[in-house]
């Protein structure tokens, strides 16, 4: 788990600003949800079998002996929250929602047990056209950040009955093949073969390409509704990749699973992941809500955001330092900050009371445009100083200090 340093924030913020934004424009409203749940809520919904919830939950007993979770993704909390608050009966719902999840994984790169996801979910929506509304939100958001290089693969899962019968043929295939596998799918063969298809040993990769695909297993109802979704994106001119190999790693989904990879993110090349869970609502004791949705994981993001682009990802500099010096004047200093800040301006105040000379020196250091300042010899005459830092035309100029909406107009020539 790591922390965010001043520095690494101000990134953070922009991101999630323009995410903010992007969603608003799309008509979407925010949810929050906590950080801990019921850990029965995420074994029912992504999947005893899953790695998340096998190996990779942080769950514990409480006070109450209840056993708890640390969420590790926010669909199965969002789903809990609109059946409880009887969302579902209100139409569909069109959320977003950003914050920490927990996955006891192996750390690396882009790889964290403490990691940041911002996600949507459409609930009560079954049209293939959602899928490609989700799919295209993603991908503009992340096109709007300036981020190239990506690559949306697309896949279907099916129905759970299309899927059962492919998981048997599958089964079949494997076991046939059990000795060459890796000892990680021989591991998980039994418990969830199409798993299989996430392993990087290449000779189960090579022993892949002959095995039965989803595809032949598909009836022509899922077959046309993947088309749709297809030609929708297709129609907006968004790019993608077919993979028949796309599985995700929980189990909730059906028909459509898509990917967004960055091949600059090294091993963890996924950037956003999602698809549709039609079943999800009733497993969790709601009604029969037919769902789509996505999540990216924001370190990932921040690590591309980083890579692509040259530009400071540092705080912008304040518009007036204010220099202060001398008993009465430190105190009129705050009080001049204060009102300055009320006008909009972005001021730094010197705390330290230390000779002008330093001051200055700090002044020009934070990278502020103008220092004001603030002696007792000006505070004896009511003004204050303005005096330009950053090459701007040399005038030094006296401003009442029971004005200061004066410096908004001078500042603005
Ligand atoms: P997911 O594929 O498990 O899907 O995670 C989505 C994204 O979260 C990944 O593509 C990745 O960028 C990021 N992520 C996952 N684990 C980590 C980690 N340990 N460290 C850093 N980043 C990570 C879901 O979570 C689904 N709930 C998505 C969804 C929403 N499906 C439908 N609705």
């Amino acid at each position: 788990m790591v922390d965010l340093l001043p520095q690494d924030t101000w990134l953070w913020q922009q991101v999630e600003a323009q995410a903010r934004d992007h969603f608003r424009r799309a008509g979407l409203q925010e949810i929050r949800t906590p950080l801990l749940e019921p850990t029965q809520l995420f074994s029912r919904s992504i999947g005893e079998a899953t790695d998340v919830v096998g190996k990779e939950m942080y769950t514990f007993q409480d006070r109450s002996e209840r056993s708890c979770t640390l969420r590790p993704e926010g669909t199965a909390s969002v789903v809990r929250a609109a059946i409880q608050h009887g969302l579902l009966s209100q139409g569909g719902q069109r959320l977003w929602y950003s914050g920490p999840m927990f996955r006891y994984e192996r750390p690396q790169a882009g790889r964290q047990r403490q990691f940041h996801q911002i996600g949507l979910e459409f609930l009560g929506f079954a049209d293939a056209r959602s899928d490609v509304e989700a799919i295209a939100i993603a991908w503009d958001l992340l096109s709007g950040l300036g981020l190239g290089q990506l690559a949306l693969e697309l896949n279907t899962l099916g129905t759970p009955l299309e899927r059962e019968r492919y998981r048997s043929d599958l089964l079949a295939f494997l076991r046939r093949h059990h000795d060459q596998l890796d000892p990680d799918s021989q591991d998980r063969l039994e418990r969830n073969p199409l798993r299989t298809f996430d392993s990087k040993h290449p000779q189960t990769q090579a022993l892949l390409a002959d095995a039965p695909t989803l595809a032949a297993n598909l009836d022509s109802a899922s077959r046309d509704r993947f088309s749709q979704v297809q030609a929708g994106l297709n129609a907006l001119e968004i790019p993608f990749r077919l993979n028949p190999r796309l599985v995700r790693g929980l189990d909730y989904y059906s028909h459509t699973a898509f990917e967004i990879t960055s091949s600059q993110l090294g091993a963890q090349a996924t950037l956003c992941g999602g698809g549709r869970y039609d079943g999800l609502v009733e497993e969790l004791g709601g009604p029969s809500t037919p769902a789509v949705g996505w999540a990216l994981g924001l370190e990932r993001l921040l690590m591309l955001l980083c890579q692509a682009s040259a530009k400071s990802a540092t705080a912008p500099e304040p518009d007036l330092y204010v220099v202060n010096r001398g008993h009465a004047a430190e105190s009129a200093a705050l009080r001049l900050a204060r009102s300055i800040r009320q006008l909009g301006l972005h001021v730094e105040l010197d705390p330290g009371g230390s000779a002008f000379s330093k001051q200055f020196k700090r002044a020009d250091r934070c990278g502020a445009l103008w220092a004001v300042v603030l002696g007792d010899e000006e505070l004896a005459a009511g003004v204050f100083q303005l005096k330009p830092l950053r090459g701007q035309p040399q005038v030094d100029i006296n401003l009442p200090l029971d004005d200061p909406a004066r410096l908004i107009e001078l500042l603005r020539r």
